[in-house]
């Protein structure tokens, strides 16, 4: 089954396969050596279930290398990759051969039709995919239709304040009929080159690896389609698909808690919003964000929702888990502070979090094994300000066990 428009995609998709092919995943295999990542990744998105590394997974929209990935990181998983571009297969299949990788298969076809594999899945990954659909909601309804009831996706769609310079320059595009031929890409380059400081566009060309090469300014620039989602588009989207959110895979840049927001005058008033509102409310107060990451689920899953309740006494038994992305800085720190804690996969720099000297020790206490109950002075408010930071994953699984 082709998807409606899909040809025009995978055709585009075919002559400017993202990201660009790879060759060597060696960093990827050193990065996943020591499993600590692989619980990160599973209390991430069940923190209510005992640790597992095997489950199936569908990779879905899998481009160049991600199913080989997801087979290396997860050496003990089912790993199936679907794509409607044949020169991205092509490439996953050589990192397949080379990797000698014996968990993973891949298809040639459209998300929307992902149910005539007859399988289901316990993990669906779809990140950078939905926004090119002719129907993201039909895309993920066909993906929930595939989600065994207990599983979690893992979602990337574009966002669309931190993205305005680029709308702004495919519409120039468009304007003035740019095709995405390598003669066309060189003079795009030459144009960038020339903007304006302060062009909406510029702070993404200096920042990020959307413009590294070729395609990658053919992906953003002059793809035949792409959509962006503010925070509440994006509740839309899961509720027309049956889905829930579970987290923001990173959450502290959404929750008003974290960062430059907690010193500004309109605290009280954004407190007293709901959930889903305050993420709209951080998104517009930030006015930067590029994608929105979240693991989603099925609204009948059994899961339990929300699964960690930090009002409750259950939190003695959760155990953080230190996630590696975490570095303690104690160069250039204000006074009174013994350290600050940095999550390296946030962009924002303003989510900075200052330890005094017992917290230092508290956070340096946890071995990912002892409930927060057993670490000496340790409290629910210190520990739910770390999760709502991204400073630690909390698995909650031993409760519930
Ligand atoms: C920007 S790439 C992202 C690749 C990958 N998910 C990653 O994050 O590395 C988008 C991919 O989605 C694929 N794609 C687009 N429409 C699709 C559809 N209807 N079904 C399956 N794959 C699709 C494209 O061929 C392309 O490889």
């Amino acid at each position: 089954m082709i998807a409606p428009g899909g040809d025009e995609i995978a055709e585009f998709y075919d002559r400017h396969p993202y990201p660009p092919p790879v060759t060597d995943l060696d960093a990827e295999v050193e990065a996943w050596d020591d499993g600590i990542r692989r619980r990160v990744e599973h209390f991430r998105m069940w923190p209510s279930v005992p640790y597992r590394d095997d489950h199936t997974i569908l990779v879905a929209g899998c481009g160049t290398s991600q199913a080989a990935r997801y087979s290396l990181r997860y050496p003990n998983a089912q790993v199936v990759g679907i794509d409607v571009s044949p020169t991205s297969i092509a490439a996953t299949h050589q990192l397949i051969e080379q990797y000698e990788l014996t968990n993973v298969e891949l298809h040639d076809m459209p998300i929307e039709g992902v149910a005539s594999l007859g399988r289901s899945f316990e993990q669906v990954v779809c990140t950078g995919v939905l926004h090119h659909l002719e129907s993201a909601a039909a895309g993920l309804r066909a993906l929930r239709e595939v989600l065994a009831p207990e599983g979690a996706m893992q979602l990337m769609v574009y966002a669309t304040y931190g993205r305005s310079g680029v709308y702004v320059m495919q519409e120039y595009c468009r304007a003035l009929g740019v095709t995405p031929t390598p003669e066309e890409i060189t003079d795009l380059i030459s144009t960038l080159r020339e903007l304006p400081t302060g062009h909406p566009i510029s702070h993404m060309l200096r920042n990020t690896p959307d413009f590294q090469d070729d395609d990658a300014i053919a992906d953003a620039l002059l793809n035949p389609r792409d959509r962006s989602y503010t925070v509440p588009e994006l509740f839309g989207l899961l509720g027309e698909a049956g889905m829930r959110l579970g987290r923001f895979v990173r959450q502290a840049p959404y929750r008003p808690q974290c960062g430059a927001l907690t010193e500004v005058p309109h605290g009280e008033r954004i407190a007293a919003m709901s959930e889903s509102d305050q993420f709209a409310a951080v998104e517009l107060f930030r006015g930067t964000m590029r994608r929105h990451s979240v693991i989603a689920h099925r609204v009948d899953s059994p899961l339990p929702d929300p699964p960690i309740r930090w009002s409750e006494d259950a939190w003695r038994s959760y155990v953080p888990i230190r996630p590696t992305s975490v570095v303690i800085v104690e160069e250039n720190i204000p006074p009174g502070t013994d350290a600050v804690l940095i999550n390296k996969a946030h962009t924002d720099r303003d989510l900075v979090f200052f330890l005094s000297t017992n917290e230092r020790r508290i956070y340096e206490t946890i071995d990912g094994e002892r409930p927060i109950g057993e670490i000496d002075g340790a409290t629910a408010d210190l520990f739910r300000r770390l999760w709502d930071h991204d400073l630690v994953m909390i698995d909650v699984s031993r409760r519930s066990a």
